[in-house]
């Protein structure tokens, strides 16, 4: 009997999970704090497996060895047709895997973000896991929203925790992208672009072009479910 497409979808995730158990990502259910992202993640990309897509990641080691890259070796595995690109402000030049680059990149330096992405962008898939602070993760998003194809997803983890060094009046992520479905006013939008140093018509036509934005919780079983709620972001582009 063929599996249907519920079956299949849950088949994939699983593939995804024992990979990044394998490797050592804590996107799935086998490492550190047992995310289980991979389903959501699954469930957004299916569809794009074995297609020539580039995908790039932001944040590249939860620091088993300084060297190793256990989500780019995940992805790069799970998406046999794709280009992997990941950035940190660390160098991991010495991690080696197949269709894999990674680059020493700040992702709180916005022209070195577009500087990366004018050279090796566009890109179908943009994942930020990495500082966890909200304005990074904000200048991340308004730096290579435009590098996002039609069509093409972004995504932001961990919402449900910030580094001690976030400052008291930083905008929140989950807070930013559950007011874009209200509706941001201008002033939001202005005081936003102020912060992030970006201009207004910028950072409006970016929000303009969002056409879904789903959250999807942690499944970590260490910490309480209501803190882990809503800390995985997925923004889709207008196709
Ligand atoms: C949680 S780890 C990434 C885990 C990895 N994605 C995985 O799933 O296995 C966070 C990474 O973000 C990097 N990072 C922290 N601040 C950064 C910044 N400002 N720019 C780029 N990378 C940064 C750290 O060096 C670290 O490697």
């Amino acid at each position: 009997m063929a599996a249907s497409g519920a079956d299949s979808v849950a088949g994939i995730a699983a593939s995804l999970s024992s990979l990044a158990d394998e490797h050592g990502s804590d996107k799935g259910f086998g490492a550190g704090l047992r995310h289980g992202y991979t389903r959501a993640y699954a469930s957004a990309l299916s569809g794009y497996r074995d297609k020539p897509l580039k995908l790039l990641e932001i944040g590249l080691s939860i620091a088993r060895d300084g060297v190793y890259c256990p989500s780019l070796a995940m992805w790069s595995d799970w998406l046999p047709g794709a280009e992997i690109y990941g950035l940190d402000i660390h160098d991991f030049s010495a991690f080696q895997h197949d269709r894999c680059q990674t680059f020493q990149v700040d992702q709180t330096d916005p022209a070195a973000l577009q500087a990366f992405a004018a050279e090796h962008g566009p890109f179908d898939v943009i994942i930020d896991d990495g500082a966890h602070l909200s304005d990074a993760q904000q200048i991340s998003f308004f730096a290579l929203w435009p590098t996002l194809k039609p069509g093409g997803f972004y995504f932001i983890e961990d919402l449900h925790f910030q580094p001690p060094t976030e400052p008291a009046d930083a905008v929140k992520t989950k807070a930013l992208f559950h007011g874009w479905r209200g509706g941001l006013s201008p002033q939001a939008i202005w005081r936003l672009a102020r912060r992030h140093r970006f201009q207004p018509a910028h950072v409006a036509g970016c929000l303009a072009e969002i056409t879904a934005v789903q959250f999807f919780d942690s499944q970590s079983p260490d910490r309480n479910a209501f803190l882990m709620a809503d800390a995985l972001l997925a923004v889709q582009k207008a196709g």
